[in-house]
């Protein structure tokens, strides 16, 4: 017998035919507008989110955005973006690209492509900023471009998936 809850749980996991994308915000990032403007500029994260869900309907893409200051929250976040079949994710993993090897894991973990895109440009900033645990794994990254690095790397994604089948494979492109 199928309960409620079960044919619930099951209807999440069906892959949709539009694509969809998660942007991941790391720690510190809901305090863009007033956080250190001369690194990551006056945009808000609400003003940052907005812009990527618009250019997500127009395109007709499905464009989620999730912001946590805890990691394990983060890695909660990406595990479910497996489960539902998310095709795309966009990441700053803000102060944690310099140190969390579990973020780091749980991405190679569900193996969906991400693009890594910081504010500021990390390798004109301190010296622990020039590593990240994520590069090596990533499609791409931006880098000090600010918000409209987020857009950039959405344009990527988009026309990214535009190559791909209803089966989640690339007609023209190689998966990531
Ligand atoms: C950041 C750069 C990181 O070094 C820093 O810890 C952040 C934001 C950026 O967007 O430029 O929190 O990822």
């Amino acid at each position: 017998m199928t309960t409620k809850r079960s044919s619930r749980a099951a209807a999440k996991t069906v892959p949709s035919l539009r694509p969809q994308v998660l942007v991941l915000h790391g720690p510190n990032l809901n305090m863009l507008g007033s956080r250190e403007p001369k690194h990551y500029g006056l945009a808000t994260l609400d003003d940052i989110n907005r812009a990527l869900v618009g250019r997500g309907e127009t395109a007709g893409a499905q464009v989620e955005t999730f912001q946590h200051n805890h990691e394990g929250a983060l890695i909660d976040r990406i595990h479910q973006a497996a489960r539902d079949h998310v095709d795309f994710i966009i990441v700053n993993p803000a102060g944690y690209t310099h140190t969390s090897v579990a973020l780091r894991d749980a991405l190679a973990a569900t193996a969906i492509p991400f693009v890594e895109v910081h504010l500021s440009n990390i390798y004109a900033r301190e010296p622990f900023r020039h590593h990240s645990y994520f590069s090596d794994l990533a499609v791409g990254v931006v880098s000090g471009l600010g918000a409209h690095g987020y857009e950039l790397a959405l344009e990527y994604a988009l026309r990214h998936l535009q190559n791909r089948t209803p089966h989640g494979s690339q007609k023209t492109e190689k998966a990531h």
